[in-house]
């Protein structure tokens, strides 16, 4: 590891693009609580890619609405801002995380479709344990690896490295590439989430989803992604490189008050949420 990688790797950071100007708007307005359904409306209208998908979620079997919804403003009612907010990140992040990772043997779209299921899960276990805002939890899960878009590069070049480190010193992938590069994905995701001035649990439940234990902010956001993360891995959803070393963390599993059969009940029904193609993929 030297100085002059570390340094590459935080000017990579700062060179991601900000959030386009629409979405940081839209989501100042959803965390407004005196913006109205017509201050959403009228800027979600100006992005027809947006206006559409929006239109198609909220029209979807996921929702089971019996009247077709017409208009961006019926949506926003139906759906609520918060998961529009869900909508707006996750069709902007889509561009950066569809991208071949051969770092981490992910090939075109892996990482975005286990994402988009990690989010599903994450929302899903934040309603069971009844956790305040189930679309951060959304958010954390789909955003919680995002860092690899960036460190695949140096993952590429010292894969084998990384790979032994993993086999012969019984170290986690991302211990191995914190150890050999300096950062772990999960790092480099919370300087991104920092860098587009998300809250700081966000922040935190990205740095931390493989060591939910060093928690200090919000314990139960983190277990919630990290819980996520570790089913979606688990399920063999776009796996990868690193998806053979995951476990469940004792900190999360206790955090969120779960047993083992919860967990396995839970797992069976992350599995139906993911095969049903209305409540995936819509963006
Ligand atoms: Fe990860």
């Amino acid at each position: 590891m030297t100085d002059v990688r570390l340094n590459h790797i935080v000017q990579k950071v700062n060179d991601m693009p900000v959030l386009p100007s629409r979405v940081n708007r839209i989501i100042e307005l959803t965390e407004d609580p005196d913006s109205t359904i017509d201050d959403l409306e009228k800027e979600i209208l100006m992005d027809q890619s947006l206006t559409s998908r929006i239109l198609k979620l909220a029209n979807s079997a996921y929702y089971g609405y019996p009247r077709k919804i017409n208009t961006v403003s019926q949506a926003t009612i139906l759906l609520g801002f918060q998961t529009i907010k869900s909508i707006v990140l996750a069709s902007t992040v889509n561009k950066i995380m569809t991208h071949e990772l051969k770092g981490y043997a992910l090939g075109e779209n892996d990482l975005w479709t286990q994402s988009q299921a990690s989010a599903i899960i994450s929302r899903n276990i934040a309603k069971e344990v009844k956790f305040s805002n189930p679309e951060t939890a959304y958010i954390g899960g789909l955003l919680r690896d995002i860092g690899k878009t960036i460190l695949n590069y140096y993952v590429e070049r010292e894969y084998n490295a990384i790979v032994n480190k993993v086999e012969y010193g019984n170290v986690s992938f991302s211990e191995a590439e914190e150890e050999i590069l300096g950062f772990n994905h999960a790092q480099v995701g919370e300087k991104i989430a920092e860098k587009w001035n998300f809250p700081k649990d966000l922040v935190e439940a990205i740095g931390l989803h493989h060591t939910p234990e060093k928690s200090t902010i919000n314990p139960t956001l983190v277990s919630i992604v990290h819980i996520a993360d570790a089913i979606t891995m688990m399920m063999g959803i776009g796996i990868g490189a690193d998806g053979l070393t995951y476990n469940f963390s004792p900190f999360a599993l206790e955090t969120l008050n779960f047993n083992a059969q919860d967990l396995e009940d839970f797992i069976s029904k992350s599995h139906d949420l993911i095969i049903d193609g209305d409540s995936f993929d819509l963006i």
